[in-house]
């Protein structure tokens, strides 16, 4: 029998974590083997709040990018309650892709995140007016609220009074996770999309917690119930695919500070997202969709050509190696030592 294989339009990565410095130098090759542009999430330490620091971080990316590859990274900043109207409109002409709201304490590096949505409403108004797209983090951070919940209450005590507000405002919600994050993208209007993980379309929470603590399949939003894996499956496949577009959330640590007492969140799945995705896809015998969603949902949702040139998977088996170099430190990849079922070939 042949090999099978699969040839798609060059996917982009619409939500990344590259960090900085060596640890940039580490991964930003994996997604310029693989994506054609990613828009990069500004959670740095400090964060990128200024036009000029993600112009910089932007040249920085850049020289990470191996020759012979046209990867395009696509600059966010990162909204802090000092924001301003005339930031926004001054971003929007310096070709910021997106603004990324992190509910202050959500996430990683989300200690300068926004601690009043509403008194930042002039900002989002401006970024509704300018047509500047809002990446949301979409948790609550309250203590008392279950963090398997986080998301759900999300929608219902800030997301739709948001759009109901702000009907206009392009938004996306990021790396949904669950059935009522699914609900929500699709009664939306066509100003509303999501990202979905890899993870989030292949593992339920059992993957953190069974058999033994898995720190490397802890991420943020957490994995959800099996019935909000299925939902995800349902959306990338069904009659609002359109809305869902490819944005791993591949988000190294090194493995010191995932392997502790308390570990931080992030899952590093860029070596292999096309495969992963693949994976998923062919799961629910869709793989027919993957396009659409790898390649053609995203650039139509941000106004964006889609990618001219193609990649090709084949149904190979990869083993995934134990690890990579990070920096003087290593990083252990998604599924680690064990196999995936496609393959990118160059
Ligand atoms: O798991 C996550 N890791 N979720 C986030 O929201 C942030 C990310 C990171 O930067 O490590
Ligand atoms: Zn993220």
């Amino acid at each position: 029998m042949q090999t099978q294989t699969l040839t798609i339009t060059r996917p982009d990565d619409w939500h990344l974590h590259v960090r900085d410095g060596a640890a940039l130098q580490a991964v930003v090759p994996f997604s310029a083997r693989q994506m054609g542009r990613a828009v990069i999430m500004p959670n740095l330490k400090p964060p990128v709040v200024t036009i000029a620091q993600a112009l910089a971080y932007r040249e920085r990316i850049l020289a990470a990018v191996p020759a012979g590859s046209h990867f395009e990274p696509l600059m966010t900043l990162y909204l802090t309650d000092r924001a301003t109207p005339e930031l926004i409109r001054a971003a929007k002409a310096a070709g910021i892709i997106a603004c990324k709201l992190y509910p202050a304490g959500a996430t990683t590096n989300s200690d300068s995140g926004v601690s009043d949505l509403w008194a930042l409403l002039p900002v989002l108004e401006t970024m509704a007016e300018v047509g500047l797209p809002l990446l949301v983090h979409g948790e609550v951070t309250n203590p008392d609220i279950d963090i398997f919940d986080r998301e759900a209450k999300f929608i219902e005590s800030v997301l739709w009074p948001l759009l109901q507000r702000l009907p206009d405002l392009k938004l996306v919600f990021e790396h949904i996770t669950t059935a009522e994050a699914a609900q929500l993208v699709a009664e939306a209007g066509n100003n509303v999309a999501a990202t979905i993980t890899p993870q989030h379309l292949l593992y339920n929470r059992n993957a953190i917690l069974v058999g033994g603590i898995r720190p490397h399949y802890y991420c943020l939003p957490v994995l959800k119930r099996e019935l909000h894996r299925e939902a995800l499956l349902q959306a990338v496949s069904g009659v609002h695919a359109h809305k869902f577009f490819l944005g791993t959330d591949s988000a190294p640590h090194a493995q010191d500070s995932k392997e502790c007492a308390c570990g931080c969140a992030g899952i590093f799945s860029a070596f292999a997202a096309i495969e992963l995705y693949a994976e998923a896809f062919e799961q629910i015998n869709a793989l027919d969709k993957l396009q659409a969603f790898a390649a053609e949902n995203g650039p139509k949702f941000y106004g964006l050509p889609q990618n001219s040139d193609h990649i090709t998977l084949k149904k190979c088996v990869r083993k995934v190696p134990t690890s990579f170099n990070y920096g003087d430190k290593q990083l252990i990849p998604l599924r680690a030592e064990e196999t995936i079922a496609w393959t990118m070939v160059d």
